[in-house]
C-alpha cells in the first residue's frame, strides 16, 4: 500500500506563514497543507479551515484530530505562550514549537532576564522594578545614562520598548507603563536597561530540546522609515547573508549565547522544541541579547527561506519528533532580500481594502517570490485587497546583495496600492562600506 503524504496545519495569517506554507508546499511529503487564514496568499497554497468545537478541547486540537494532522507549525507566539503545544502534544499530535514553560523566555522579558543572568548569557545591564514608585526613584538615580531603554514586561506586539533620551522622556515612559498603563498588564513590571550599540542581527536556532541547529542569520529593519527613522514596526524589510557575520563571531554566538541558552532550558526542565530567536546587539565587548522570541521572525523567515534548498517539512518534523540531529539542511549561498509594503500610516492607524495591482507582473520576474502578510480576496474573488498594516513581503534571491535588492525593488515598482508605504533602504547597512 503506498504511504499517505502529511498533512500539516500551519497557524497564524502574515508573511512569515505565507512562507512556511510555500516553503512546506514544496517537500513531495506533503499531501494537504492547512490554514485557518483569510491571508489570499495563503489562501492560494492551502485549504482554508474553520476550527469548530465538538469535543470539548481547544478549536484547533479538534480540527488536527478532525483533519488528521500530522505535524502542526505555530507561527505566532501568543498561541505558544498561551500553550497550544502542550495542548497539542498531550493528544500525541507532533507540532512545531515550544511548551508554554519555554515560551515564557518571550512572554515574560522579567523571566527571560532572570534566565539569561541565571544561565551567565551576555545581555544589557538591567534593573527591574515593580512600581511606578520604584520606577521614578530609579530613573531619578539616572541608573545607566542615556538613552535609556524601558521595557514592558509583557507581550506587546511591539510596543513595549521605549528608548528615552533624558530624564524627562523616561519618566513619561514610567507614568505611560505604568500609571496609564497604556499596554495593560504588560506593564506591571518594568525593565530599565543600559542601551546597547552596535549592529543588531536576528540568529535563530531550530532545537528539538537536544540537538540544535543554526539557521542562516538575518538582519530586520525594524524602523518605519528610511535611515532607522520613526517609530518601531513589527519589522519593514530584511535580508539574509552569511556575509553578516564571520565565523570566528559566529562561533562566540553558538558558545555564549545559544548553547547556554539551550542548556538552560533543558537544565531548568523546559528543553525548547522549535525554533529560538535571538535578537542580539553585536556590541564592542561581544555579542549581546537584547531578547528572545520563541518563534520564526517575520519578516526575516521570508528571506531565510528563500535560502532553503532541502526539505522544510522535513526539518520541521525533525524538530517536532527529537531527531534534528540526523538532519542536514542544505542552504544556499545567495542573498536573499525581503521588502515589507505596508499600509500608509503603519505602524499607527491605516485602512484596509484597497486593492492591490501588479502581483502577477512582479511574482514574474525571476528569482523574485511574493509573500502575503495583510491581504485577502475580494468578496467576489477577482481582487486581492489589503488587509493589515504590513501588507506584502517582496523577497529576491541573487548572487549578491546589491543584485538581490535591485531585483526585489523591481518587483516593488511593479505593485500598487493606494497609501502604499515602504523604505528604500532595505540592505543598505549590510553593503560594503557601509557605517554599520
Ligand atoms: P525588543 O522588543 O526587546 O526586541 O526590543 C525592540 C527593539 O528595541 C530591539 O529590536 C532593539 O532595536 C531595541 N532595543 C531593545 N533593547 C535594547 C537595548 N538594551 N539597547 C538598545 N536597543 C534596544
Ligand atoms: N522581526 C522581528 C520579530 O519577528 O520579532
Amino acid at each position: 500500500m503506498e504511504r499517505r503524504g502529511m498533512t500539516v496545519l500551519v497557524l497564524g495569517d502574515g508573511g512569515r506563514e505565507h512562507a512556511l506554507v510555500w516553503a512546506l508546499r514544496q517537500s513531495p511529503r506533503v499531501d494537504r497543507v492547512l490554514a485557518t487564514t483569510e491571508n489570499a496568499g495563503i489562501g492560494e497554497l492551502a485549504e482554508v479551515v474553520r476550527p469548530t468545537s465538538e469535543a470539548g478541547d481547544s478549536p484547533l486540537v479538534d480540527l488536527a484530530i478532525r483533519e488528521g494532522v500530522d505535524l502542526v507549525v505555530v507561527g505566532p507566539e501568543q498561541p505558544l505562550v498561551d500553550g497550544i503545544a502542550d495542548q497539542l502534544a498531550e493528544k500525541g499530535i507532533p507540532v512545531f514549537g515550544p511548551s508554554r514553560a519555554a515560551a515564557r523566555l518571550e512572554g515574560s522579558k522579567v523571566f527571560a532576564k532572570e534566565f539569561m543572568l541565571r544561565h551567565g548569557i551576555p545581555t544589557a545591564a538591567c534593573r527591574i522594578v515593580s512600581s511606578a514608585e520604584e520606577a521614578r526613584e530609579a530613573v531619578r538615580s539616572g541608573l545607566f545614562g542615556y538613552p535609556l531603554v524601558l521595557k514592558a514586561e509583557g507581550l506587546a506586539a511591539g510596543k513595549g520598548v521605549i528608548l528615552a533620551a533624558d530624564e524627562a522622556e523616561a519618566l513619561a515612559a514610567v507614568e505611560s507603563l505604568m500609571v496609564d498603563r497604556a499596554l495593560g498588564s504588560a506593564g506591571d513590571r518594568l525593565l530599565l536597561e543600559e542601551c546597547l550599540l552596535g549592529r543588531e542581527i536576528s540568529y535563530l536556532a531550530l532545537s528539538d530540546g537536544t540537538d540544535y541547529l543554526p539557521l542562516p542569520v538575518a538582519q530586520d529593519h525594524k524602523r518605519a522609515f528610511d535611515g532607522d527613522e520613526g517609530p518601531n514596526t513589527g519589522g519593514m524589510g530584511a535580508y539574509s547573508t552569511s556575509a553578516l557575520l564571520d565565523p570566528a563571531l559566529e562561533a562566540v554566538i553558538r558558545a555564549t549565547i545559544v548553547e547556554p541558552s539551550l542548556a538552560g532550558a533543558r537544565a531548568e526542565g523546559f528543553p525548547f522544541r522549535g525554533v529560538l530567536y535571538c535578537g542580539l546587539m553585536l556590541t564592542a565587548e561581544g555579542p549581546k541579547v537584547l531578547e528572545y522570541n520563541v518563534r520564526f521572525g517575520d519578516p526575516e523567515t521570508q528571506a531565510i527561506l528563500r535560502r532553503l534548498e532541502s526539505d522544510f517539512a522535513e526539518l520541521a518534523l525533525a524538530v517536532a519528533a527529537g531527531r534534528l540531529g540526523s538532519v542536514v539542511p542544505r542552504w544556499s549561498d545567495e542573498v536573499s532580500t525581503c521588502i515589507v509594503l505596508a499600509s500608509g500610516g503603519y505602524p499607527g492607524a491605516y485602512e484596509k481594502g484597497k486593492p492591490i495591482t501588479g502581483l502577477a507582473a512582479a511574482a514574474a520576474l525571476p528569482g523574485v517570490v511574493l509573500f502575503h502578510a495583510g491581504t485577502r480576496r475580494s468578496a467576489d474573488g477577482q481582487a486581492v485587497l489589503t488587509n493589515g498594516g504590513r501588507v506584502l513581503g517582496v523577497t529576491a534571491r541573487a548572487a549578491n546583495l546589491s543584485e538581490a535588492t535591485t531585483l526585489a525593488y523591481r518587483a516593488v515598482e511593479a505593485i500598487q496600492f493606494d497609501g502604499m508605504q515602504y523604505r528604500r533602504d532595505i540592505g543598505h547597512a549590510g553593503e560594503p562600506g557601509s557605517a554599520l
